[in-house]
């Protein structure tokens, strides 16, 4: 139940000053950040992040996209934490994400996510989609030693 999930704030989060809006919102629930640090990934490695998306039409713009700027990576830990996080991310396409959401608060309404086969398009924030996409993306992107126990306060209150 105590799970961790890797959040990243693409390149226009970080151009658009948004990080520690966006870390507040999670610290404010109580989910822990384990890691973290800024990084600006090349093709390969972004290529790897994205390999699930390999045969997708869109696949290039994704790597182009996360390769134009640095970005902010951090793990995340807490109860049912993979779903939590993707909770306060919202839907994909800045159009659907709900208001209250990152995406829905602070992703641009752009024209590339306007009809729904729209690629190309910035969506702030990305987020683990399941446990086992966690778990290799935690790997990929961290080392052991650059993830951290220990106990914060609000753990009084989640346990
Ligand atoms: P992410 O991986 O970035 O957290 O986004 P997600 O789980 O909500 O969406 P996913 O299906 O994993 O797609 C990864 C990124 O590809 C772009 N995308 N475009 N044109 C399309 O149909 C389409 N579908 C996905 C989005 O930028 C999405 O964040
Ligand atoms: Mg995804």
């Amino acid at each position: 139940m105590i799970e961790r999930s890797l959040v990243i704030i693409k390149p226009d989060g970080v151009e658009r000053s948004l990080v520690g809006e966006i870390i507040k919102r999670f610290e404010n629930t109580g989910l822990k950040l384990v890691g973290m640090k800024m990084v600006w990934v090349d093709k390969k490695f972004a290529e790897k992040h994205y390999s699930a998306h390999k045969s997708k039409p869109f696949f290039r713009e994704l790597v182009e996209f996360i390769t134009e700027g640095p970005v902010v990576a951090f793990v995340l830990e807490g109860v049912h934490a993979v779903e939590n996080v993707r909770r306060l991310v919202g839907s994909t396409s800045p159009h659907e994400a709900a208001p209250g959401t990152i995406r829905g608060d602070f992703a641009h309404l752009s024209m590339a996510y306007a009809s729904k086969k729209g690629t190309g398009g910035k969506n702030v924030i990305h987020a683990s989609g399941s446990k086992q996409e966690a778990d290799g993306e935690i790997k990929l992107w961290f080392g052991k030693d650059e993830l951290h126990s220990y106990t914060t306060v609000h753990e009084k209150h989640v346990f």
